[in-house]
């Protein structure tokens, strides 16, 4: 969304500390709403270290597991048990040991294909919101995870791809990846995933910093182009800035 809320930069020693802090603000998230709670989880491997630590017992022992709901803004249509299924990661390293069944919700990827997976997925986020029509006064998400590819894209949102445009649909299939794994994706779109109280982007290592230094300067990348209608905050290590975190 070209206009959100809030957006802050949080630099961070290294990605040990990066996962440290989402971990914690995930927490923060989950405090502030005292009824049901919905985190739109994300795929790649940044996150992984994050969802490692929220299985671990500090963490863990924390996190009232009945009512909070676990989403994923994008995945690869392959199916769930691929090592490339980003819910699967989810579900592996952390969701299968902790929460309820009924409170994962993974993109169907034995869907005949993408776009059904994506008007699946779109009828249980509208069932889950209890209605078809994002209302700017009650977000989706209480959280938004998002990590950012090397070509600037979030999510499975490419540049200059016709998906970054919709602005109607809540979740589309993409048929062809523009970078590694290309296989066939369904992403959450822009209006979908700015329906958050918080959108947390973690960006760690020193293969982040040409993406990172674009970014500076080209608002069209989709990275850029998502932010929450409440905080965008992006945490990003040492490595990743090329310097000290201020
Ligand atoms: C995916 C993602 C994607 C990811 C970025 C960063 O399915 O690939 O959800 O948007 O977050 O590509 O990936 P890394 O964390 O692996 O760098």
């Amino acid at each position: 969304m070209a206009d959100g809320g809030h957006r802050e930069f949080i630099g961070v020693a290294d990605a040990a500390a990066l996962a440290e802090t989402a971990a914690n603000r995930l927490l923060t998230r989950i405090s502030a709403n005292s009824d049901r709670v919905a985190i739109c989880l994300t795929g790649g491997s940044s996150p992984k270290q994050l969802y490692r630590l929220l299985a671990s017992v500090p963490y863990a022992k924390r996190i009232p597991w009945d009512r909070v709901h676990w989403f994923i803004g994008d995945d690869r249509f392959v199916p769930a048990n691929d090592s490339l299924n980003n819910m699967g990661m989810a579900r592996e390293i952390f969701l299968d040991r902790f929460a309820p069944p009924a409170n994962i919700h993974p993109i169907p990827t034995d869907a005949a294909g993408p776009e059904e997976a994506a008007r699946l997925y779109e009828r249980e986020l509208q069932s889950f919101y209890g209605a078809r029509e994002l209302d700017s006064a009650r977000p989706l998400f209480d959280l938004v995870l998002m990590g950012v590819g090397p070509d600037g894209h979030t999510a499975s949102l490419f540049p200059d791809y016709p998906e970054l445009e919709e602005n109607r649909r809540w979740v589309i299939g993409v048929p062809k990846a523009h970078v590694e794994p290309f296989v066939p994706r369904v992403t959450l779109t822009l209006p979908a995933l700015s329906s958050c109280r918080e959108m947390l982007f973690e960006v760690a290592g020193q293969e982040k910093r040409a993406i990172l230094n674009r970014l500076a300067t080209d608002n069209t990348l989709p990275a850029n182009r998502a932010r929450s209608q409440g905080e965008t905050v992006w945490l990003v290590d040492k490595a990743a800035i090329g310097g000290e975190p201020s």
